[in-house]
């Protein structure tokens, strides 16, 4: 299936109406200008899910769910941004243009679909084998019937067996016209010496693996033999359509629940999902036996941000696995920890328990990461060996420093604080220590990775990639630019001052999601003539001159992207609108005229009205630009294909976002939107104000951390905060008298 061509998704976009797509779920009431019903995401009595007409979006302001059609679709139907396309296009009669594929694109997508067709195949094959034939019957289904799992589960996974006779699957794939090339490059069958080729998962209990989509990508075997000289398992070889460090063994059978409670919970093995689905626990994913990746998290958050690692307990490995943690942590997830009684592990956890036992033992052990790891590394530690010992909190502190939620990180600090028993005050400068040390270590990074492209400086020619996923083994902290970005080692700042310069970014980004294509004042040209220009046209110049781009990441992208629209599609869409609204206006005057006509007693009153006529529909028309303008950036922004920017369009545009203090002081004067020519330059202002400020922290820091007796290296650096003193006090001076003429 090919990617939806952008005119036949913005024609999706334009048709779906946000109170219509909810309405065949929810029960919609209208309240003021909102519609509110009962929120689908969780469980309430009263109504606090609150649709937007206007807006064409909708929120739960207690789960705080929500956001475009395709947004509600994705979220509510667990379907992936083309397919909530796809299904909105149903829904509205329009009819899919398939995306052009240049030859590159079309042969990779028919590999991929050749190699999932053979997937496919042998998924039949297997299970077929595994109750149609006695060597399956006898020796695989009696394994899992051994093992307590029931048919159901066997069903919902796919499970099969794969025949003794070691060219079993080969021949009958190649008798039914499948290609050897694609047996082999799906890892099914391995190319012999003598030519041919073979099966590699022969006599192997089978477990299929599937994509979060539900395509068959690979295979994990298990043997029947307990024979220790054999590989217990047996999987699939990476391939283009099995990239492993993406793929989670049952996301597929457990998105659905995953978002329902909000909870993805993490296992070990193939077994333990079975076994625990079958106790009626549903939201569990494994990570098939290696520690988790990045792009694994990323899968998960896709529908939970909170995430229990199942632990059996056994010391060694919950050690070794605590690194796996920081990954998580960096990557924003909430993550709790479960330890099971000794000896046992998930699967035989479930096999022996109740499903209500099970739930239970979920709710009342589940403990919190930190909490856990102080208790199990504290443990070892003798009260009497302060070394050991700040080795170990210097772990903890490790881990907390990774917590991306500053209000999340606080609450650590003051419990680390507490079984620790150190002060607050001394775990905050530790952890600052550790965080500088950090993004140190980043920036270090950063540099070498880019002086490795400028001197490889090999023009990127990939084939076409997911931009969601990553398919690196990385490591890297959230704090760094995402996969779409490149490093960037030009911004001057640390990356810390981002959290320090995100909120003016905000201001600045809300009001480019909300107005970016609306117009804001004329701006001169170096020809000296003047150029109407938008908000975001306008911010953009503005921080241009200064050479100041966003920090964060995605504020930008946003940013990035209603500039884009301004560049390309919107300004032939206007004009067609006005066309459109041109002619409506016409039809408005002659009606109106017809009227008057009908009902004036003399010449000067027809003269009168047909004036006030004419002023309003010049009204009318006026609003209905406006009002193209301002939903044309937010309509696209919140369907988005870029889920970050999907998110924070949505957040920055819904109405429970409000501005900062500046914009609240003038709000019973005009609406924001009348207001823009006095907020938009000043939240510029306070941006640069703000990287000032930072810039002179960072010399204040880098003084108190120079030697005094350097007087040459502690003067120079006098001088440099005393000149940025000087530059703040004459911008702020400045900044009184720099006003925007507003519109006529
Ligand atoms: N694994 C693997 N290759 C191996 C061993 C393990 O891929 N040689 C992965 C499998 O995904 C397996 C998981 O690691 O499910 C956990 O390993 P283990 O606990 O040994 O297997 P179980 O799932 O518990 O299988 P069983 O209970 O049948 O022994
Ligand atoms: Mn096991």
């Amino acid at each position: 299936m090919g990617r939806i061509d952008q005119e036949t998704v913005n024609r999706i976009l334009d048709a779906a109406d946000i109170v219509d797509v909810v309405s065949d779920f929810v029960k919609l009431r209208r309240s003021g200008a909102n519609y509110k019903g009962l929120c689908p995401f969780h469980d309430e009595r009263t109504p606090s899910f609150s649709v937007n007409k206007a807006r064409n979006i909708c929120k739960c302001f207690s789960c705080g769910k929500g956001g475009s059609p395709v947004n509600f679709i994705m979220e509510h139907e667990q379907l992936s941004y083309q397919e909530a396309l796809r299904y909105l296009a149903r829904k509205y009669n329009i009819e899919i243009v398939e995306h052009e594929l240049t030859d590159d694109e079309r042969r990779a997508a028919s590999d991929r679909e050749a190699m999932l067709g053979v997937n496919e195949f042998a998924l039949s094959r297997f299970e077929h084998n595994l109750t149609e034939t006695d060597e399956g019957r006898n020796i695989a289904l009696a394994y899992f019937r051994h093992r307590g799992i029931s048919d159901a589960m066997i069903k919902r996974f796919h499970l099969g067996y794969s025949l003794e006779k070691s060219t079993a699957l080969y021949s009958e794939a190649l008798a039914k016209g499948y290609q050897e090339k694609y047996l082999v490059d799906t890892g099914l069958c391995i190319r012999s010496d003598r030519g041919g080729a073979y099966d590699r998962f022969k006599s192997r209990v089978m477990f299929p693996i599937h994509s979060v989509s539900g395509r068959v990508v690979g295979f994990g075997g298990r043997t029947m033999r307990s024979d220790k000289t054999i590989a217990k398992y047996v999987n699939s070889p990476e391939s283009i359509i099995y990239v492993k460090n993406r793929e989670l063994y049952g996301l597929y059978q457990a998105k659905s629940a995953i978002a329902k409670k909000d909870k993805c919970i993490l296992v070990e093995g193939y077994m333990d999902v079975i076994s625990m689905h079958q106790a009626g626990v549903e939201n569990v994913v494994a990570s098939s036996g290696t520690s988790l990746t990045q792009g694994q998290i990323r899968a998960i958050s896709r529908f939970s941000q909170n995430i229990t690692v199942i632990y059996d307990s056994d010391a060694a490995g919950i050690k070794a696995s605590l690194r796996g943690i920081n990954l998580l942590l960096a990557e924003g997830l909430s993550v709790k920890v479960l330890l099971l009684p000794d000896g046992d592990d998930p699967d035989s956890f479930a096999q022996s328990h109740t499903s209500v036992e099970v739930e239970e033992y979920l709710k009342e052990h589940e403990q919190d990461i930190i909490a856990f790891m102080t208790r199990i590394l504290m443990k070892d530690v003798a009260a009497n060996d302060p070394i050991a010992r700040a080795k170990v909190i210097n772990t903890i502190l490790r881990s907390v420093g990774m917590v991306t939620d500053g209000v999340t990180r606080s609450m650590y600090v003051a419990e680390c604080a507490r079984t620790l028993g150190l002060s607050e005050e001394v775990i905050i400068l530790q952890l600052k220590k550790i965080m500088a040390a950090r993004v140190e270590e980043l920036e270090t990074e950063a540099r070498r990775e880019a002086a490795r492209k400028s001197i490889s400086d090999i023009p990127e020619t990939d084939a076409p990639q997911d931009p969601t996923a990553n398919t690196s083994e990385a490591t890297v902290p959230a704090t760094q630019t995402s996969p779409q970005e490149s490093a960037a080692p030009d911004v001057p700042l640390l990356n810390l001052t981002t959290n320090k310069l995100r909120p003016y970014e905000r201001v600045l980004a809300c009001y480019v999601a909300r107005y970016g294509l609306s117009y804001l004042c004329d701006i001169a040209q170096p020809d000296g003539n003047a150029h109407p220009a938008t908000v975001v046209e306008y911010i953009l110049a503005d921080l241009g001159n200064d050479e100041i781009t966003f920090t964060d990441p995605v504020l930008r992208r946003t940013v990035e992207a209603v500039e884009a629209m301004r560049t390309s599609s919107w300004p032939g869409d206007r004009l067609k609108f006005i066309e459109e609204a041109q002619q409506m206006r016409l039809q408005e005057i002659a009606d109106g005229r017809d009227q008057i006509r009908a009902t004036a007693r003399d010449v000067a009153e027809i003269e009168n009205k047909d004036a006030e006529l004419i002023r309003h529909c010049d009204a009318r028309y006026n609003a209905r630009l406006l009002d193209f303008d301002i939903t044309y950036a937010q309509r696209r922004l919140v369907s988005d294909p870029d889920n970050d920017i999907r998110t924070a369009a949505t957040d920055l545009i819904s109405e429970r976002y409000t501005l900062s203090k500046i914009h609240t002081k003038f709000a019973h004067v005009e609406t924001e939107q009348e207001q823009l020519p006095t907020l938009v330059p000043r939240a510029i202002y306070e941006l640069k104000s703000a990287i000032l400020a930072a810039y002179i922290d960072e010399l204040n820091r880098k003084l108190a951390a120079t030697d005094i007796s350097d007087t040459v290296a502690y003067s120079n650096i006098l001088r440099e905060i005393v000149d940025y003193q000087r530059i703040q006090q004459d911008f702020a001076r400045s900044m009184g008298e720099r006003i925007i003429l507003p519109r006529k």
